[in-house]
């Protein structure tokens, strides 16, 4: 039994044998947080947080003791009226214009497996084994709303997801300012805090900083996820490394706005909450209307950031992506973006497309450029129609004659965006999302629409349907190029504290529709790069453009950043040409293709303009990688050298896969020495017992030697022809075979 109830102490005790989630209700009002962490059997969860009676700490209505204040105490769901000070989880304007929320526990109950959320992406189970949910209810009586507080455990993961239901049962309206999706107080502050930032071109980087006293806030007030921030941070203890220590991580199932908050408070208690962003939410809650949170996923993991990641990865490929290439095999893809951007014609795209076919590609990807009148970012986002000037012929002509080269036909586009030099926006200026009376900011020359607006939504569905239903596509890349400013709607029947949440609702709805619709197509998600990279996008697409910088030593961190809460099978990863576009950077043709081989491969450069020399080594790439997909796409990756934490200048993986007998080992170097120390690298997630050869060498070395005693990198016996790792930017690749 995975949630236990104990009447005396009236606690919940959420275990899976793995991990324990204890809090209790006390004074029948108020819900203490106890435990979270390593499994505790046999154990009755009880509060035994000391109570003391502290200066300036509030006393509530039904205790008569000094020593009880919610202040000092670890909370579940801390809201605003009860004089604890510390950050709330929920903050209402009621019809008397009071803010003050007052909640009391109004009894649980519980079931077998997990219920979607109402309009939102979230995990999912396939069996009702697979999972149990406690529901916990709050009530406010003054007014009559009803809150219910989902708690989800998995029974193969360390996992538990958590979300907010709030029903107005009232007769008057409330408005929502701010309600997140978690909170959850731990009794010690002795974290450090792990979060992902970056930018345009450089996203995901790992930064660490010992947690300190105040309150440090992640969010993202762009309408989008947006390359500056995930929404996902961990708080690990300071000796945690990849191997080994407690890591506790947070993630929303959401692609807007959020925000994350940790606070440690006066008695350095630590407060850990996401959810929804608060900066341009405000939303009526009508009698009779439901809200729902999105759903924040938490994990533990007491085996380092390279644990949190095996359960993330294992955990979003079983309950997170979904469709038809759950579980297939994700094609080698060329992408003529960097290779001609928007001046090409049906001649040189077929040109590429023969070219892509001798060396064994997959896919081609037609990207931006082949629609209305664009010739440049400046035209044409809403007019869904085929540019005859470039594609002469259509785009139907094009995709059979790429079938017939034996690849898979993907196409581009941007739909949630419009140009002001469009036939869409001549016709529909009142679509543009922007708060009427406004001006309106351009970014990129473009607008967006306001999909909070049925109309605007139809529009868009029947435009792609228009050419899904003609055109055989294979593949969507689905961008999205700017961040909402000037945030509402011209409709005058949409709020405009709502429009940033119903913008994604509306998204969701249409990404529902079209991947239900077409569930053949493989879809990828991509904003400028990862600028949306986020576990709402993975629910409907299964991969995601990782970045637009696709310099390898650039991509070393990038990827490494990603690979530590996603998937390998969710990253797109692409060879590109020397200089490199985003870099003036030149890396070796081997360098770029072992760096991008460790994800969903790719190329994204003029194939045509290539020595034989390097037409070689890309068959040989290809070849490589088809045969060893299976173990990189749905193996066991596991970081051993982490780059972030190797001074940007080197980094090491693995990939294994789950029956252990067969891996593929990668070490990178950026910058080389002279007369450099050698190098010993140890192995992980092999079997001790099994005797592994060596790049099919004559070396056989067994698990244990690999993974204790470790190998020296630049030993050339583990290499079929010359290697060795002098100079800069160098790697080196090494398959094992159990026998
Ligand atoms: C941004 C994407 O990340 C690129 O790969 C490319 O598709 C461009 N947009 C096209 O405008």
């Amino acid at each position: 039994m995975s949630i236990i109830y104990n009447d005396k102490c009236k606690s919940f005790h959420l275990t899976n044998g793995q991990i324990s989630y204890q809090f209790s209700v006390e004074k029948e009002t108020f819900l203490i947080h106890n435990y979270w962490g390593k499994a505790i059997k046999n154990n009755i969860s009880h509060s035994d947080y000391p109570k003391r009676d502290r200066s300036h700490s509030p006393n509530p209505y039904n205790v008569n003791t000094r020593k009880y204040s919610l202040n000092n105490l670890p909370q579940e769901f801390p809201t605003n009226g009860y004089g604890d000070f510390r950050e709330t989880i929920l903050e209402h304007v009621y019809e008397d214009e009071s803010f003050i929320t007052q909640l009391s526990y109004n009894g649980y109950s519980k079931y077998k497996g997990k219920k979607k959320i109402p309009g939102l992406p979230s995990t999912y189970i396939e069996n009702e084994k697979e999972a149990d949910t406690l529901e916990i209810y709050l009530k406010d009586k003054l007014y009559d709303i009803d809150y219910t507080l989902s708690y989800t455990i998995f029974n193969d993961f360390n996992i538990i997801t958590r979300n907010v239901r709030i029903k107005n049962n009232g007769d008057y309206s409330v408005n929502i300012n701010k309600v997140l999706s978690m909170s959850v107080d731990f009794d010690h502050n002795n974290f450090d805090l792990i979060q992902l930032p970056g930018s345009w071109g450089r996203e995901r980087k790992v930064v660490r900083s010992h947690l300190t006293n105040g309150i440090h806030r992640i969010d993202s007030k762009r309408g989008t996820v947006g390359h500056e921030y995930q929404p996902f941070f961990a708080l690990v203890s300071p000796d945690t490394n990849e191997q080994s220590g407690e890591v506790y991580g947070f993630h929303l199932v959401y692609s807007g706005e959020f925000l994350a908050n940790i606070e440690v408070g006066e008695f350095e208690l630590t407060r850990a909450q996401i959810g929804i962003g608060s900066e341009h939410f405000n939303w009526e809650l009508n009698p009779g209307d439901e809200f729902n949170t999105p759903e924040a996923v938490l994990s533990y993991s007491e085996n380092g950031l390279n644990g949190l990641s095996q359960i993330k990865h294992k955990f979003y490929k079983k309950h997170l992506i979904r469709g038809k290439y759950k579980n297939k095999e994700r094609p080698i893809l060329l992408n003529n973006w960097e290779a001609t951007y928007f001046d090409f014609t049906e001649d040189k795209i077929l040109s590429l497309v023969e070219e892509a076919s001798d060396l064994g590609i997959e896919l081609f990807v037609l990207d931006d450029g082949w629609f209305g009148q664009r010739d440049s970012d400046t035209t044409s986002l809403g007019d869904w129609f085929v540019n005859r000037e470039k594609l002469p012929n259509s785009l139907e002509y094009l995709a059979k004659n790429i079938h017939k080269k034996g690849l898979k036909f993907g196409l581009w586009f941007e739909p949630e965006m419009i140009s002001k030099n469009s036939n869409l926006y001549n016709e529909h200026p009142e679509w543009l999302l922007k708060a009427s009376g406004r001006n309106e900011s351009s970014s990129r020359d473009q607008y967006i629409l306001d999909l909070s607006q049925d109309e605007v939504r139809e529009n868009i569905l029947s435009q792609l349907k228009v050419i899904l239903d003609n055109v055989p596509i294979d593949y969507i890349k689905w961008d999205y190029n700017r961040n909402t400013s000037e945030i509402g709607s011209q409709s005058s029947q949409i709020r405009d504290g709502e429009v940033s949440h119903r913008f994604i609702l509306g998204l969701y709805k249409i990404l529902d529709e079209l991947v239900t619709t077409y569930p053949n197509i493989l879809w990828e998600s991509c904003s400028g790069g990862g600028g949306r990279y986020d576990p709402g996008m993975l629910y409907y697409m299964p991969q995601t453009w990782t970045s637009d910088n696709t310099d390898a030593i650039s991509r070393l961190g990038i990827q490494t950043g990603t690979s530590l809460i996603y998937p390998i099978n969710s990253m797109g990863s692409h060879v590109s040409e020397v200089p490199n576009h985003q870099l003036n950077r030149t890396t070796s043709l081997e360098m770029r293709g072992n760096v991008a081989m460790s994800g969903n491969f790719g190329y994204e450069l003029d194939i045509t303009k290539i020595s034989a020399q390097e037409k070689e080594l890309i068959k040989k790439q290809i070849n490589f990688y088809k045969e060893n997909r299976q173990l990189i796409q749905f193996g066991n990756f596991h970081r051993i050298i982490n780059f972030y934490m190797a001074n940007e200048n080197e980094a090491a993986w693995i990939f294994v896969s789950d029956d252990k007998k067969e891996a593929l080992f990668y070490y990178f170097k950026v910058l080389d020495q002279t007369n450099p120390p050698l190098k010993r690298v140890k192995m992980v997630g092999l079997d001790p017992n099994l005797r592994y050869s060596i790049n099919s060498t004559s070396i056989c070395l067994y698990g244990d030697e690999l993974m204790n005693k470790g190998i020296f990198v630049e030993n050339e016996q583990y290499y079929n022809s010359k290697h060795n790792l002098y100079g800069d930017f160098r790697s080196s690749v090494i398959k094992l075979t159990a026998y």
